[in-house]
């Protein structure tokens, strides 16, 4: 086991934010793990678990210990009548991973092409894009308990998912929850072996039409969706960001019909249950934050949902987590000013 002291963790941040881990170490296998546990000094300190780091705001260096997850492997485990049962390490980067079930014949996961993080972080938020999400196509995963050291085994049930939610986003306080508690060493996903499109997302249809293709290929979709994501949303590498930084709200029909008469335009979903989804994107575009900004940190231009860091190159500037929280707060309040509803975060603030 190897322990690094003072790690910048500017390029382990998607944000590209400039802060500190006092204490981080590789976990490269799960016994790894075991060792940061048996450790006397490090055993017993609050830890922190980084992925791709595709979903957080740093606000300060990070005093816990940040075990950054490195477990790679990605196998075709088993079968049964219905599906293939794929398995990743939780350090596989998600769209390594999609590219590799592509290519070696098992898709169903190409709707969330170039979602941005790794596979281990993939459950704790329910990943998903273009009308798939992540408990669509899972099947279990493997996590150890950073009190006992335990390793366990949870079926989509117990992960609880929810809309961007899982387990893993609740405290055990609170609820049966597992946040702060567990750490996700590999994840297996069961595909189809029957494979069936997803379709019905306006961006997608708009491509169908322009290609005159009724019934695209997975790697069409793979294709289509990574051209869509690039045109739209900014390349981390290039703009540091989290993607969607809130979620989509959901509202009833009565709060809903109330904004459409003030709001003809809002863009609204009917969900199953009657309820309505709001796009967030669209209700921070109309109260006028496409490109403002606080300090370095921006609303990007061409995805009011998406909150970026202007300044962040080699140079070690860049927004800071305060600056990022000041605009979110700021985007909040507008919001809420206008039509009543408040937005909740996606990452988590570190
Ligand atoms: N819109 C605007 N102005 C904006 C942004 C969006 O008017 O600035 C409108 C769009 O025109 C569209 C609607 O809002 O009619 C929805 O926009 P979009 O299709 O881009 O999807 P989204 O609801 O903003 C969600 C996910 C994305 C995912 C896409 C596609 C959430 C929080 N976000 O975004 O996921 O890629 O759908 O499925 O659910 C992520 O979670 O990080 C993420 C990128």
């Amino acid at each position: 086991m190897l322990v690094e002291k003072n790690v910048p963790l500017q390029a382990l941040n998607t944000f590209h934010i400039v802060a500190k881990a006092h204490t981080l170490v590789r976990i490269k296998e799960p016994a790894d793990i075991g060792a940061v546990l048996a450790d006397p000094e490090l055993g017993p300190a609050p830890k922190f678990v980084l992925g791709g780091g595709s979903n957080i705001v740093l606000t300060g260096d990070v005093k816990p210990v940040v075990l950054k997850m490195e477990i790679k492997g990605m196998r075709l485990v088993s079968e049964t009548a219905r599906d293939w049962i794929l398995e990743a390490g939780a350090g596989e980067s998600w769209h390594d991973f999609v590219t590799w079930t592509l290519d070696n014949g098992y898709p169903g996961l190409e709707n969330m092409a170039m979602i941005p993080g790794t596979v281990g972080a993939a459950p704790v938020q329910n990943i998903g894009a273009y009308g798939v999400e992540l408990q669509d196509r899972f099947d279990a995963l493997d996590a150890i308990d950073l009190h006992t050291g335990q390793t366990f085994t949870l079926n989509a049930a117990q992960c609880a998912f929810g809309y961007r939610d899982s387990v893993f986003k609740h405290c055990g306080l609170q609820s049966m929850g597992l946040k702060d508690r567990a750490v996700i060493v590999r994840v297996r996903f069961a595909v189809p072996k029957i494979w069936k499109t997803v379709l019905g997302y306006a961006d997608i249809d708009k491509k169908m039409a322009e290609h005159q293709c009724r019934q695209p290929t997975a790697r069409q979709l793979f294709d289509w969706v990574c051209a869509i994501r690039r045109a739209k949303l900014p390349d981390p590498e290039v703009i540091g960001n989290a993607g969607s930084f809130f979620k989509n709200p959901t509202v009833t029909q009565e709060q809903c019909a109330d904004i459409i008469a003030r709001d003809p335009k809002v863009v609204h979903y009917r969900m199953d249950d009657g309820s309505v989804k709001l796009a967030a994107g669209w209700l921070i575009d109309a109260c006028g934050w496409k490109g403002k900004t606080v300090g370095q940190a921006g609303v990007y231009e061409k995805q009011a949902l998406v909150l970026v860091n202007r300044g962040a190159g080699s140079d070690g500037n860049g927004a800071t987590g305060g600056e990022v929280m000041t605009l979110a707060k700021a985007i909040q309040t507008s919001v809420y000013e206008r039509f009543g509803i408040l937005l909740e975060p996606e990452p988590v603030v570190v």
